[in-house]
């Protein structure tokens, strides 16, 4: 059996019963389930507002335009980046016309507080933090920053879900955060997101924006206790057809059940590894933050000769992941190219090894000898990647 670095688990029996009443009633769209979804959220992470939209894509996209409109930004003004994300983050600022400013990474691969103060000009408007792999990284030090300067503070939390910072579901602190649901998420529906936003009338907003600009959406209409459907509305700005729908809140009501302890299972295979990493010379183990509970969607080690560690553990039925390719490598993103020489170094040294619900220790010791040999396979004795980390 092949070892794949990602498989989702679905509790299908209760998924089914979910979307069984969405087919009964005759309601799979926005409606009844979203709402249901958005306040399950709300209660879950303590957030304020709760949207459910089609993607994290998609709530990104939607956050920048709303801070463009609202805060009248000029085409060219400036979100500071991280150049090591998964190029949606990146793209929902060209989407609106801004420009991505990539700042350089930490050894948390989230963005290195020291470079983003490098990176702020009189142009900068807002910040995009990824948490990449459930990592906070130094993000207390970044909203600190984002308050001094005035900046907005876009938390891309799409791996995140269930990530505590002292204590508490992290997002609290941010102007919005914008969580994915995707496939391979640590709460998998099939593609799906979430997009809260401290200020209600911004939560309001994203509502009508994230249906067309329509001013009350088909729910809203069909809901009202005088009886029947309402056709007429106005049409108040120009939106998006970016809204989550009944059958994908459905997948989300039951997976955020077991988001807790599927998070738990998660974090003890993560501790296993570190367990059995941790005498394995030549690799760097990429440690998650202080006072972080991270929901450890990935576990990231740095391996000299990379492509060819890969290659032999493909060869061996493993399938790692690499996140992610500096995106500043992309033809798109080329005009930084250099500009942030950790994320490019670590970039090319990455590698996600698998970490999902059914992977058992046995699976995890077959992952760890592979390694084993495939670092003596592809990696001369004297070839060393640490000394390149410490910068
Ligand atoms: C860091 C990051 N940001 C954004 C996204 C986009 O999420 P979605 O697929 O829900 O649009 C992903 C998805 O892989 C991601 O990993």
């Amino acid at each position: 059996m092949p070892i794949n670095v990602f498989v989702p688990k679905f509790r299908t029996d209760e998924i089914l019963e979910e979307i069984k009443e969405c087919l009964e009633k005759g309601w799979t769209g926005l409606g009844f389930k979203t709402v249901e979804f958005e306040n399950h959220w709300k209660q879950y992470t303590g957030m304020p507002n709760a949207h459910f939209l089609s993607s994290n894509t998609a709530g990104l996209h939607l956050a920048l335009n709303i801070f463009k409109e609202q805060n009248k930004w000029a085409d060219g003004d400036e979100v500071i980046s991280t150049p090591l994300t998964f190029i949606s983050t990146n793209h929902a600022i060209v989407y609106e016309r801004l420009t991505p400013v990539f700042a350089d990474v930490d050894e948390y691969l989230c963005l290195d507080p020291k470079s983003v103060l490098k990176a702020i000009t009189p142009k900068t408007r807002a910040l995009i933090f990824v948490g990449i792999g459930g990592n906070s990284g130094q993000y207390e030090e970044i909203v600190k920053i984002c308050k001094e300067h005035n900046i907005k503070l876009i938390l891309d939390a799409a791996h995140m879900a269930g990530t505590k910072l002292n204590g508490k579901h992290i997002g609290s602190d941010a102007d919005v955060v914008v969580y994915s649901f995707q496939a391979v998420k640590n709460l998998p529906s099939a593609d799906s997101g979430m997009i809260c936003f401290a200020d209600q009338q911004l939560d309001n907003l994203a509502r009508k924006k994230s249906w067309l600009g329509i001013s009350k959406d088909t729910y809203q209409r069909f809901n009202k206790n005088e009886g029947s459907y309402k056709w007429k509305y106005d049409v108040e700005s120009i939106g998006f057809k970016y809204h989550g729908n009944s059958i994908m809140a459905s997948m989300g009501l039951v997976q955020l059940k077991y988001l807790d302890e599927d998070n738990t299972y998660r974090r003890k295979l993560a501790s296993l590894y570190d367990k059995k990493l941790e005498n394995i010379k030549n690799i760097q183990i990429i440690k998650v933050a202080p006072n972080c509970e991270s929901s450890r969607h990935l576990y990231q080690i740095c391996v000299p000769n990379r492509d060819e560690v890969m290659q032999f553990f493909y060869d061996n039925g493993i399938y790692p992941g690499v996140h992610y390719i500096d995106n500043t490598e992309y033809t798109v993103y080329n005009y930084a190219y250099g500009k942030c020489p950790n994320a490019s170094l670590k970039s090319k040294m990455l590698l996600s090894l698998p970490l999902h619900l059914n992977l058992t220790e046995n699976d995890l010791n077959l992952i760890v000898s592979t390694l084993e040999k495939a670092l003596k396979n592809c990696v001369k004795p004297n070839e060393s990647l640490i000394s390149d980390f410490s910068k």
